[in-house]
Order: C-alpha cells, then sequence, then structure tokens
C-alpha cells in the first residue's frame, strides 16, 4: 500500500518519542511490503518561535494532504508561567482538532500482564480491564463562546456548549463500537446539574433503539470517577463530553501503571490523527530518557483505524508487549532494572519486528 504520514513531533520530548514511531513504522512497512513517505511539519511552540502561529496553514496543509497524522506533544513551561501570553502551545493543538475535525478521540485502557504488578490500584481490581473512552474533542466548553473576563477582569467565564449533532455523530461511533466489542455502552454525563448534559442524554436515549444489542448505561461523570478505579472491569464504551474526558482519560492511565504507554487516535471529518496522550514532559527533553512506547502504540493505531491493517497492527503490539515482557523499558517503568534509552528502546523493536 501506498500512505503518506505527515509527521507533527512538536514539543518537549515530542520529537524523540516520533523518532521511534518512525523506525518502528518503517520497520513494519519493510516486512510487510508497504511504501511511506513522510512529511514532516512544525506545530506548537516550535511553531510559535518560528513562525508566530502554533498550527501555521502550511501546516495544515500537509495534514489534510496527508492519509493520516503521527502527532507527538505540545507544550512549554515557558507559557504554563504566563498566563498572559497572547498565543500558546495549547491553541495550535485545539485549532488542529478543530480544522481536521477530529471529533472524536479513542482512548483505550487496557492491562500489560508484565506491569500489572506495578499499578498503585490492586491486582484483582484491574488485571484484565478492556475498556475505550470516546472523548467528544472538538465541542463543549473547550472552543464554547462567549469565554473571557468581564471589563474589570473581576470575572472569568467559559461557555459549555453542545449541539444535536455534535452529540450524535460521538454518540453513534459510541454505538458502533460496542457493536464490535462487549455491547456495552456508558453515556457519562452530570445530567443532574448540567442543560447540556442533559442534552447528551436525551440524544443517547433517542438512538438507543437503533442498537437494540447493545446495553446502555447512564452515568454521572462524578460516580465513574469513583468507580472507573475501583470496578474499571465493569466498562466496555464510555462516550462523554470534551472536558470529563480529558479528565478521566489521565485517571483511567493508571489502570495501566504509566502515561508513557498510553495511545490514542483522534477520528473525525478528514485525515485521521495518532498521539500518545501524555505532553510533552519538558524535564526530559533531549535527554533520550522518555518512554517512546505511548507513541509506538499510536502508530499501531494508526494501522488499524487509519489503514485497516491489523497484522501491521498486531505486529507493533506484539513488540511492545515483548519489550515490557523482557524488561527492555525505559527508566519511567524500569522498577529498578535495566533503564533503557528512548532509542535503545526504539531499535529493539525494530530489530525484532524484523528478526
Ligand atoms: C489532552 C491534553 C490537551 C487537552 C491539552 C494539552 C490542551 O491534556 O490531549 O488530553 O486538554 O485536550
Ligand atoms: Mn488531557
Amino acid at each position: 500500500m501506498e500512505m503518506n504520514i505527515a509527521l507533527l513531533p512538536g514539543d518537549g520530548i515530542g520529537p524523540e518519542v516520533i523518532d521511534q514511531a518512525v523506525k518502528v513504522v518503517k520497520a513494519v512497512a519493510q516486512k510487510f511490503n508497504h511504501n511511506i513517505t513522510f512529511t514532516e511539519a512544525i506545530v506548537g511552540a516550535t511553531a510559535i518561535d518560528q513562525v508566530g502561529n502554533p498550527y501555521p496553514d502550511a501546516t495544515h496543509d500537509i495534514c489534510v494532504q496527508s492519509d493520516a497524522v503521527l502527532f507527538g506533544a505540545i507544550g512549554d513551561p515557558k507559557y504554563d508561567n504566563d498566563p498572559k501570553a497572547k498565543v500558546r502551545p495549547e491553541q495550535g493543538l485545539l485549532e488542529m482538532r478543530k480544522k481536521l475535525g477530529l471529533f472524536a478521540n479513542v482512548r483505550p485502557t487496557f492491562t500489560f500482564p508484565s506491569l500489572v504488578h506495578k499499578s498503585p490500584l490492586k491486582r484483582d481490581r484491574i488485571e484484565g480491564t478492556d475498556l475505550v473512552f470516546l472523548r467528544e474533542l472538538t465541542g463543549g466548553v473547550y472552543f464554547g463562546e462567549p469565554r473571557g473576563r468581564n471589563e474589570q477582569g473581576t470575572k472569568a467565564f467559559d461557555t459549555n456548549v453542545y449541539s444535536v449533532e455534535e452529540i450524535e455523530r460521538l454518540a453513534r461511533m459510541g454505538f458502533e463500537f460496542a457493536q464490535k466489542r462487549r455491547k456495552l455502552l456508558t453515556c457519562v454525563d452530570k445530567a443532574n446539574v448540567m442543560a447540556t448534559s442533559r442534552l447528551w442524554r436525551e440524544t443517547v436515549q433517542r438512538l438507543a433503539p437503533e442498537y437494540p444489542d447493545v446495553k446502555v448505561e447512564y452515568e454521572f461523570v462524578d460516580a465513574v470517577a469513583m468507580r472507573l478505579i475501583q470496578w474499571p472491569k465493569a466498562y466496555d464504551v464510555l462516550i462523554t463530553e470534551n472536558l470529563f474526558g480529558d479528565i478521566l482519560t489521565d485517571e483511567a492511565s493508571v489502570i495501566s501503571g504509566s502515561m508513557g504507554l498510553m495511545p490514542s487516535a483522534s477520528l473525525g471529518l478528514t485525515t485521521k490523527l495518532f498521539e500518545p496522550i501524555h505532553g510533552s514532559y519538558p524535564q526530559a527533553s533531549g535527554k533520550d530518557i522518555a518512554n517512546p512506547l505511548a507513541t509506538v502504540l499510536s502508530a499501531a493505531m494508526m494501522f488499524e483505524y487509519a489503514f485497516g491493517l491489523m497484522d501491521e497492527a498486531n505486529a507493533i503490539s506484539d513488540v511492545v508487549n515483548l519489550s515490557l515482557e523482557q524488561g527492555v523499558v525505559t527508566e519511567d517503568i524500569a522498577d529498578g532494572g535495566k533503564a533503557y534509552k528512548t532509542s535503545e528502546v526504539g531499535d529493539w523493536l525494530v530489530k525484532q519486528i524484523l528478526g
């Protein structure tokens, strides 16, 4: 297959982890006879430094023209401590999501047999967890207007807004995911308090009869926050709005043992995008110590969701599992054993794929 992949390494550890994913993707292409062209583009703080815009038009054009986007991370501490900064790297991320129409962020949570003992949660609670969040990604309080301050600057406000259309397309995707999995869909909302949540619930209730094989549960977000770590095996597919999804998916990463392991896919109207759920981890930037596995697993999701190539996707997740079993891992999960460098983990994965 011919594939055009846009590479957006971004900030912090982004470039290092993307490098490893690229090595792995090239190895898979060699093994399965694919022809891949990579086109690199700037985004985030790096792009602000170079051209004053965190998501330049040239980058957007490259994304639109590609079959898939592999994305590293965005963020730089020099902006975190400056609430008055006019342009922020995160704006680039949000603009990219909006302009590419990436309305669904797929964030799976599963346990790795060789890491279960490293989770702060009890083994019997988490072993065998297999759930997936579909987080709405282009609406809600992240984009709602009006937002800002009153004239005196003494009040600030954000607006949470959802249309039926936005909820419906995400919910339908949730029903379809559930149909291919264990047929349980949980709608996570705050319908006892929020008008937007009541529209979510109403919309999901209206659609449910069209998917009679899927059992639907409605749960309040605060209860899910608790039950998710108490009994994660109770869940299969969870759909939720942008902000709730942001918070709950960070929480869910604890089940897997490390943020450094969690991939994601963003799907929607145009080119699909694949990225680790962790951030730019500036403290580790340039040190060759960051965990590349979340990005490598995001590349596996790319083969599955962008190209429908399951064997290629499995080839990647198999070698990632092997690296965890054999302890070829970075310091965040080395647990007293030898800590490998980011690039060493990448090289090792390549050798296993081609070996
Ligand atoms: C994420 C991140 C982003 C978000 C930030 C960096 C804007 O936390 O992808 O989850 O809140 O969506
Ligand atoms: Mn987040």
